[in-house]
């Protein structure tokens, strides 16, 4: 696997041009196929069980993980090639890969890409694949046959391509059920076991499982996979199966299965006593002729398997030799080129090879397997060391003549071979190759290995290309981005130590504080960004300068130390400016905007909008979009609507011109489009928006922007949001902010369903949500969705009430306290958070206020009416939701002009909006109440978009009646009152009679026509 995976491609790729150099190979590979037997299946009841079990529950849509842990040659692999027949067998799609024997070389993804490569073959998995490398553009680096998207900027990161690698999965199990077998996990990449906890973490819908092998007594103590596996075994879905030796009875079956007959006990005996039931260890004794009274057997395992190879002729041993130092899948191009030998004596070689047993032969990658990894280690621990040597620098001579691809086993092979120069020099490219899949953890990995050999070098920086305080910085940056700030610092520390010059030494020093930052060491970072400071000379003034100071600027804004740092911003201007760097220029710009935000927001938009154009005459396109999401931002939340949409449209604009569509950059943005829209009522912008989402792809990033417009499809109650909810819902748990906005969207749609319960349990779930973003600035994410909550207990207080039901009366008024508590908390801490000015903030709070007046049975016309002023920047859907409450308190306290006047004003908003529950709702207020809508009854005869005969078989239906019934009732068939309920159960977004008839209260359309007037 090891060299089969970059060689084949690379072959693929020059077999076009160049004709393939061996032309007996093919003859060889595709006539040695399928020569491996393999005898009957033994034992292992109680596993396929459980195994079955879990296909069963993946086929229903919940997904699965298996862990199947063992000894080497316990039957683990065979034991995953049953469940691939058996899954096969249930029609689901099994895709497999496997690590390789030489351990992890630091080839990020290897099983996974493995396990893809056939999904490019068909057109529409091709689609989907391309369709997830949109999202994610290092997945196109990764799989063949995709474009890999170019993206300018680098804030995308890993869990971008973990997360479109689960939306394939989910994506590909719409077709048919989907298992991923993963084998020998001990051996993966870190890259790999990021996405094995990835998808057991986050996979929460799709026909999905998960199959993982790995060997229990490869994991010494600090072996990486313990903690992985530690964490899996807790979570609930997973099926972990240890798999025991044979018994005598099995070795027994085994045996007879491979020999095609029964053989005398006590050669069984022997065989059991010897291979401790081991089935492997088993067939190779039986293989060598144990229990033939003349054959004298060897002590260990790695002997009987080295007697056995020690049988074939030379040239198969030498085959075998050779293609052990590649690792356990060597093409045959590469193999040819090691072994050096007459295409005659080669093909000799491979046949006996491949006929004993120990090879077999893969015409499809063109490439040689071992036939199990224990007979590749026991080949290669028995090579001479001078042989070793001798062949690791044939596979890397002919490596380093590759193009692309393969430095990390390059790497590997160097170093085998004491070539510390090629390994320096191949260690640095193996570390591009992973930065250009998004692998840091990668990255990092070949990083250190090349510092460690920097010493060990002549010439170092010529052989790498760069100095050692630059790899350092970059492995600095490379354990940042894998989310080890300790580490980022502790190397950025060694670079600044060790810097050549006080220039170098002050960015080092500036990195430094940076990642202390990330860490939460803020006070250690402070003085790092000063040490910065005291390197760089203020004289004479130098880009250098500039940064620094601003970089201290920006650490002490983030230490809540605003005026220090405005005295730093004065002086990186200052800088700046004398060094010509409009970049720089912008940079300090967009950081006192940050600074003035809190006091003065008027002038942070001033200053945000100067950063934004230096940094776009700079040409510096992240400074840019800084400063351009800052500038959308605080005028959102100045509630200058017109100005934040605009800008929110430009970044979006200048996201997608730049391939950053997919970023975070590019997320937010189109996130602020729809949220903008969705305050100004510009709904069918926001349905037009979404629909460009792709549906099939529910990548987390999709997701997201999905999310943010789901407002829109909740108050017009069109059919999708049920849909896109329950597609969002399957993502718990991946992120909060998500999990948030999908929880208030829930509960929002539950109320105008009326079903109080779900609304309670998804204001709960988002209460949780927010609570998990925990970040100082983010605290008040929580007030929505506790002013949400406000307005459910406050219907549920209502109904209690009428009821007479005490307890729960009791209870809601004592949960909605709470959730006023916290919406009132929320708003005092606005100020700290830089948003004292904020309207969004104001109206949460008032509307809060407003439904606790509710709540409490006497809904508060004032409250109600500060509510709407406070919404009134712009927020029109919230304004007439708050008119609606307004016209029912005014009706209440009889002032029945007032009234009329408000429900007017928010029936018209409902109407332009086509918020349809909301309209109903306030049809039927005016009904109850008499008011008069000032629309014509036309209008009026058909709330929530129902006809006058699906509203009387409403009626009918909220009685109980059944279609006979009402089919008897209207004059009509049985038929046609089917298809009257079916129409009216879609129009009213619900799924069962139960459900319409709750609505149908809710909404107030139960009344006998009679009565509507
Ligand atoms: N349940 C079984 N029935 C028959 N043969 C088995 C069974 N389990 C293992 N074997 C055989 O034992 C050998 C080693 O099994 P394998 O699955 O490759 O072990 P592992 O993957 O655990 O190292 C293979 O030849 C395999 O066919
Ligand atoms: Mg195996």
């Amino acid at each position: 696997m090891l060299a089969g995976f970059c060689h084949t491609r690379a072959a693929s790729a020059s077999d076009a041009s160049a004709p393939f150099p061996f032309p007996r190979a093919a003859a060889i590979l595709a006539g040695m196929a399928g020569e491996s037997r393999q005898a009957g299946f033994v034992g292992r009841a109680v596993e396929l069980r459980r195994l079955d079990l879990a296909l069963e529950r993946a086929g229903q849509g919940s997904p699965q993980v298996v862990l199947v842990a063992g000894d080497a040659g316990v039957g683990k692999t065979r034991l995953l090639l049953a469940l691939a027949d058996r899954a096969r067998r249930r029609g689901m799609r099994v895709l497999s890969g496997g690590c390789v024997e030489l351990g992890d070389i630091g080839l990020p993804y290897l099983p996974v890409v493995d396990a893809l490569r056939e999904l490019a073959d068909d057109p529409e998995e091709a689609r989907l694949l391309a369709g997830a490398a949109l999202t994610a553009p290092g997945l196109g680096r990764l799989l063949p046959g995709i474009e890999p998207a170019e993206a300018a900027g680098d804030d995308l990161d890993q869990l971008q391509v973990l997360d479109a690698l689960r939306a394939v999965l989910v994506g590909l199990s719409e077709r048919s059920p989907v298992v991923l077998v993963l084998e020998d996990l001990h051996w993966a990449d870190r890259a790999t076991r990021d996405l094995v906890a990835f998808l057991a973490r986050t996979l929460r819908s799709g026909r999905v499982t998960l199959a993982v092998s790995y060997r229990s007594d490869e994991l010494h103590r600090r072996h990486p996979l313990r903690p992985l596996l530690a964490e899996l075994v807790r979570l609930a879905a997973v099926e972990r199966l240890e798999l025991a030796p044979f018994t005598r009875a099995e070795v027994a079956e085994h045996l007879e299965a491979i020999a095609g007959g029964p053989l005398p006990a006590d050669q069984v005996e022997a065989i059991h006593a010897r291979s401790e039931g081991n089935p492997f260890y088993a067939e190779q004794l039986l293989a060598a002729g144990a229990g033939d009274a003349h054959v004298e057997l060897p002590a260990t395992l790695a002997e009987v398997l080295l007697a056995r190879v020690q049988g074939l002729s030379e040239p198969a041993r030498q085959v075998l030799r050779v293609a052990a130092v590649a690792g356990r899948r060597v093409p045959h191009r590469l193999l040819a080129g090691v072994a050096g030998r007459p295409e005659a004596d080669l093909e000799q070689g491979l046949r006996e090879a491949v006929g004993a047993g120990v090879l077999t032969s893969d015409a499809a990658t063109g490439s040689y397997t071992f036939r199990h990894a224990l007979l590749q280690e026991a080949v290669y621990g028995d090579l001479l060391p001078g042989e070793r040597v001798r062949l690791h620098a044939a596979y890397a001579r002919l490596l380093a003549a590759e193009p692309g691809g393969a430095a990390a086993e390059l790497a590997h092979h160097c170093l085998a071979s004491h070539d510390l120069v090629g390994a320096l020099a191949a260690s640095v490219r193996a570390a591009s190759e992973a930065e250009a899949v998004l692998a840091p953890a990668e990255a990092l990995r070949h990083l250190q290995r090349a510092l460690a050999l920097w010493e060990r070098v002549a010439e170092p920086a010529t052989v790498a290309g760069i100095d050692r305080v630059e790899l350092t910085l970059r492995a600095a940056a490379a354990a940042s981005a894998a989310g080890e700030q300790q580490r980022a610092a502790s190397l950025a520390g060694d670079a600044a130590r060790t810097a050549g010059d006080p220039a170098q030494a002050a960015r080092a020093y500036e990195r430094l504080g940076r990642y202390l930052f990330d860490a939460g060491r803020i006070e250690e970072a402070l003085d790092a960004r000063a040490k910065a400071v005291e390197l760089a000379p203020a004289q004479p003034p130098s880009r250098l300068r500039a940064r620094v100071t601003a970089a201290i600027a920006q650490a002490l804004v983030n230490a809540r130390r605003r005026d220090d740092a405005r005295r730093w911003c004065d002086e990186a201007l200052a800088a700046a400016r004398a060094a010509g760097s409009a970049a720089d220029e912008a940079d300090v710009l967009s950081t006192l905007g940050m600074i003035e935000q809190y006091d003065d927001p008027a002038n942070a938009r001033t200053l945000f909008a100067a950063a934004r154009a230096e940094a776009a005459g700079a040409g510096d396109l992240e400074v840019e979009l800084r400063a351009l999401y800052n500038h959308a931002e605080v005028g959102r939340s100045m509630g200058d609507l017109a100005s934040a949409g605009a800008s929110f449209d430009d970044g979006a604009e200048l996201a997608e011109r730049n391939g950053l569509d997919w970023s975070r950059f590019g997320i937010f943005t189109r996130r602020g489009q729809l949220a903008v829209r969705y305050l100004t009522g510009d709904w069918d912008e926001c349905e037009r928006l979404l629909a460009a989402v792709p549906e099939l792809v529910t990548t987390l990033a999709a997701a997201q922007v999905v999310a943010q417009g789901l407002g829109v499809l909740v108050a017009r109650a069109r059919p999708a949001a049920p849909v896109r909810l329950r597609q969002l819902a399957g993502l718990a748990g991946a992120d909060p902010f998500l999990d948030r906005d999908v929880a208030v969207w829930e509960a929002e749609l539950a109320g105008w369903q009326g079903d109080l319960d779900r609304a309670r349990s998804a204001i709960r779930r988002g209460l949780a949500a927010a609570d998990a973003v925990g970040h100082f600035d983010q605290v008040l994410e929580g007030a929505w969705v506790a002013m949400n909550g406000l307005s459910v207990e406050a219907d549920r207080a209502g109904q209690a009430r009428a009821a007479g039901d005490a307890a729960t009366l009791a209870d809601a008024t004592a949960a909605g306290r709470a959730l006023l508590e916290r919406v009132r908390a929320d708003a005092e801490r606005a100020p700290r958070a830089g948003l004292a000015h904020d309207v969004h903030v104001r109206g949460r709070r008032a509307k809060a206020e407003a439904e606790w007046t509710r709540l409490q049975g006497r809904s508060d016309p004032a409250r109600w009416q500060a509510a709407v002023e406070a919404f009134s920047y712009g927020n029109v859907y919230a304004v007439a939701r708050c008119q609606w409450r307004l016209a029912e308190a005014l009706a209440v306290a009889g002032d029945r002009d007032q009234a009329t006047a408000a429900a007017r004003a928010a029936h018209a908003t409902a109407t332009r909006l086509e918020a349809a529950p909301l309209q109903s709702a306030l049809e039927a207020l005016a009904r109850r109440g008499r008011l008069d809508l000032g629309v014509g009854r036309a209008a009026q005869r058909t709330p929530a978009g129902l006809t006058p005969r699906e509203l009387e078989v409403l009626r009918l239906l909220v009685e109980g009646r059944s279609n006979r019934q009402i089919a008897e009732q209207l004059f009509i068939s049985a038929k046609t009152a089917s298809v009257h309920v079916t129409n009216l159960l879609a129009k009213l977004g619900v799924h069962s009679r139960l459900e319409a008839a709750a609505m149908a209260r809710r909404l107030g359309l139960e009344q006998p026509a009679g009565l509507e007037r």
